[in-house]
């Protein structure tokens, strides 16, 4: 199906954050747009800052004031809906309200003409409830922009139970030729982004409540060795902790209370307490006028390395070793079962044990577990856990190998999968179920994943670098040592381990 023609009238309602974006995009892309939004006046003042961003765009040199001037005039608001009439597509940003919005689609639909599609930017009602009680049900789709609408290249094409795939396929094309990354979703609690998030939100918290490491640890591990923009803690700050805590609250309702989706009672406590992030000057972080920023942990040895035994095939964790050679290290290769031996110290990457069970279970000595990164040759920052057992000599001599590579290391309490494992291991799991129930195909989620939250690599292409049998080690690990159905792994993982299949198949 083919994009609407470029020069198709759009009709956006709701002139706020999300409604004035979507316009502009739209103007930008060609169409001339109408914005209504039922608070008078609203429609012209976002007009007016559109403008300010287009002349911004100008004084970047990014836009030709000529075509600023061309895209101006193709906006118009106006003030009364019935002036919509003529759109061939309509999308609605108005409040995040099920029945204001259905009774603003029974309206449309009595207004436009039959084969105009219909569009909701919700970000958590169901399209399959939106369209419920609608003469023509088939003509109405989610069309999920990402804030700012104008900066964010993800938009998410929901469709409900009644929706056409030939409207889908048409939303589709005209995001991709409105200069976006369109993904297909099915409408299901949270569609892809909202849903296959939830867990690095989750396991940063929970890691934060069992006392794996303070919040300016954790970010920057997420950061630092994850490749994250930003940690789970200033992001959550970033976004308002009202706002995560409601998303989260809401798909943990909508699948019945399934544990994976359980909300934190940290972040609940400092949502009651009315520390919401930045908008209130305090959240994890304090945001007050000379607030130091909190600095993560970081442990320095005495030691010195120059040799280490590398015993069989590392996996995921091979670059590391390239990077010990090439910091002059003298690493002797013999057979084994995946460790590094330094000194008294045997390294290895974390499997979703404890490294105090992990040493006891496998007789290893003096074990020093490493997290993941998502690329060790060019990582900062690394954490590591170790066994109750462990000397503090062994340690420091993990850790002098590990500074001479040039990273920084962190230490975290011994909690299984420790920190950068754990949360790419759990959002693997989630987006491998998002597939399973056809919620959005492999591609698309991981597409969606990047562009919509910036991942530096989407999940499941993670979990397939990792290894999809490591993968589903550690979360059977995680499962057995919390004992709690939320790590349980997706039938998919299991499937794709059993038949040596891929996820994207
Ligand atoms: P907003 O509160 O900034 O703007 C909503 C606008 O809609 C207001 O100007 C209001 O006057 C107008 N409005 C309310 N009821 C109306 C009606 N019946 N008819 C006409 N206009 C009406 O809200 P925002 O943030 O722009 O969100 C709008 C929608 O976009 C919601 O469905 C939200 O879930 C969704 N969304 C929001 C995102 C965000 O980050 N803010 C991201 C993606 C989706």
């Amino acid at each position: 199906m083919s994009a609407l023609a470029s020069n198709a009238p759009v009709a956006v309602i709701g002139a706020g954050a999300m409604g004035a974006g979507i316009a502009q995009v739209a103007a930008q892309a060609g169409h001339p747009v109408k914005l209504y939004d039922n608070r008078p006046g609203a429609a012209v003042q976002a007009l007016a800052g559109i403008d300010r961003q287009l002349a911004r765009l100008v004084e970047k040199g990014t836009l030709q004031p000529a075509e600023r001037q061309a895209i101006s005039a193709r906006l118009c608001p106006v003030e009364s809906i019935e002036a919509l009439a003529d759109a061939r597509l309509v999308i609605e940003a108005i409040v995040e309200n099920l029945q204001v919005k259905q009774a603003l689609f029974s309206q449309l639909e009595a207004l436009c003409a039959g084969d105009c599609i219909l569009a909701s930017n919700t970000s958590s009602l169901s399209i399959t409830s939106l369209a419920a009680g609608l003469e023509r049900p088939q003509q109405l789709v989610g069309m999920h922009f990402f804030n700012p609408a104008p900066l964010m290249a993800l938009v998410e094409v929901v469709s409900g139970l009644a929706t056409a795939p030939a409207v889908a396929a048409c939303i589709h094309a005209t995001a991709k030729a409105w200069g976006k990354q369109p993904v297909h979703a099915r409408s299901t609690p949270g569609f892809i982004v909202n849903r296959v998030a939830r867990p690095f939100y989750a396991e940063s918290l929970r890691l934060l409540q069992e006392g794996a490491a303070d919040c300016a640890t954790l970010d920057a591990l997420l950061r630092e060795a994850g490749g994250f923009r930003m940690g789970a803690f200033e992001l959550t700050d970033l976004i308002g902790h009202d706002v995560n805590y409601a998303v989260t609250c809401s798909v943990f309702e909508a699948f019945y209370g399934d544990f994976r989706f359980q909300p934190s009672l940290l972040q609940k406590e400092l949502v009651d307490a009315g520390r919401l992030g930045r908008k209130t000057g305090q959240g994890f972080y304090s945001y007050a006028e000379g607030a130091g920023r909190a600095q993560p942990h970081e442990l320095h040895s005495p030691a010195t390395a120059e040799a280490c035994v590398v015993e069989g095939h590392l996996g995921v964790l091979q670059p590391l070793v390239e990077r010990l050679r090439a910091s002059g290290i003298t690493v002797v290769q013999r057979a084994g079962s995946g460790v590094i031996q330094v000194g008294e110290a045997t390294l290895a990457l974390s499997d979703g044990r404890l490294a105090s069970q992990r040493a006891r279970q496998d007789g290893l000595r003096n074990l020093v577990l490493l997290d993941l990164a998502l690329d060790y040759a060019s990582a900062t920052r690394l954490a590591i856990s170790w066994s109750a057992d462990t000397s503090d000599h062994a340690r420091d001599q993990a850790v002098a190998l590990l500074q001479c590579a040039g990273l920084r290391v962190t230490p975290v309490a011994d909690l299984p999968g420790l920190v950068v494992l754990r949360t790419v291991a759990m959002l693997a799991n989630e987006a491998a179920d998002a597939v399973l129930q056809g919620v959005g195909s492999a591609a698309d989620i991981d597409l969606a994943m990047r562009a919509g939250v910036n991942y530096p690599c989407g999940p499941l292409a993670w979990a397939a670098n990792i290894g999809i049998a490591q993968t589903l080690r550690v979360l059977d690990n995680l499962q057995r040592s919390y004992g709690e159905s939320r790590y349980r792994p997706s039938l998919l993982l299991r499937r794709c381990e059993a038949e040596g299949g891929s996820l994207h198949d």
